[in-house]
Order: structure tokens, then sequence, then C-alpha cells
């Protein structure tokens, strides 16, 4: 005979709801899905050819191949930071931060949002950076 609720996934009821209160606060985070930083690291020199005659775009166009290095904004010019935490503290520390400019980037970059396996794969590898 099966007593458990029907509705709660096997994950959740094992974890506890304490569990997925956290889930859903982090959901940018590499707790939902193990990121894998080799993919990373790939997808953040892919090129997206664009439409129009416009450069193709990938997130080295603004960041650089180079975390610990600055960066320089593709349309405004101005400088950024460098996104590696290994010389920048400051990176990967605010997760409201964090989903605003995925978001953003993402649309820019890739042209649609990044799925949150994406999301994970590039926290993943700007962590190890
Ligand atoms: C058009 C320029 C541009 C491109 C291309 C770009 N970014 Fe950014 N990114 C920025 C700017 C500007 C900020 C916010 C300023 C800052 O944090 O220095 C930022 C911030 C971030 C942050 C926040 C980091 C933190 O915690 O401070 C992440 C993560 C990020 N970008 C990831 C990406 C990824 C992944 C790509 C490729 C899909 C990408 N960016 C492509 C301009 C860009």
């Amino acid at each position: 005979m099966n007593h458990t609720h029907p509705d709660v996934p096997i994950g959740l009821r094992s974890a506890g709801l304490h569990c997925a209160c956290l889930l859903m606060a982090a959901a940018w985070s590499t707790a939902v899905h193990a990121g894998d930083p080799a993919a990373g690291a790939r997808a953040w020199v892919r090129e997206y050819p664009q439409p129009g005659g416009v450069p193709a775009r990938s997130c080295v166009t603004c960041h650089t191949a180079d975390l610990a290095q600055p960066g320089r904004h593709a349309k405004t010019g101005k400088s950024i930071e460098p996104m590696a935490p290994s010389v920048n503290p400051e990176r990967l520390t605010d997760p409201a931060k964090v989903a605003k400019w995925l978001g953003r980037n993402c649309r820019w970059t890739l042209g649609r949002a990044c799925t949150a396996a994406e999301k994970a794969d590039f926290l993943a590898y700007i962590e190890t950076q």
C-alpha cells in the first residue's frame, strides 16, 4: 500500500518543503541544474549569426574570452569589469543581478532566452574563472 502524496514529486518529498522554497528562491542557481563548466565554456565563445549584415554575437563580444580581463560593451563602448570571481569577488553574488543580466544578454546574443540548463552551464563556467 502506498501512502505517499501523489502530487508531490519524489525529490521534494524526500528533501522536504523547506528545500522546495530554496529551489524557487534560487531558481537561477546551479542548485537546480548542476551546470557543466566545459559546456559553459563552449557556449561562451559560440557565435550566433545575426540578420541584416549585423556581425555575429557571442558572450565574448562584450566580456572577452579571458574572464579575468575587463570587457568592453559592443554597443556603448563602456568598459565592463572582469567576469571572473577570482579577480572580481562581486561577481555572481547577487541572484537578482545575475538573473537580470542573463536574461538581457541571452536575448541580445542568442536572440532568445537561455534555457535553465544553458544558464546553469554559463554560471558553472564563470564560477571556475
Ligand atoms: C552587449 C554586451 C554584452 C554581451 C554580448 C553579454 N553581456 Fe553579460 N553583461 C553585460 C553588461 C553591461 C553587464 C552588467 C554590467 C556588469 O556587471 O559589469 C553584464 C553582466 C553579466 C552578468 C552578471 C554577473 C554578475 O554577477 O555581476 C552575467 C552572469 C553575464 N553578463 C553573462 C553573460 C553571458 C552568459 C553572455 C553570453 C550569452 C553575456 N553576458 C553577453 C554586457 C554583455
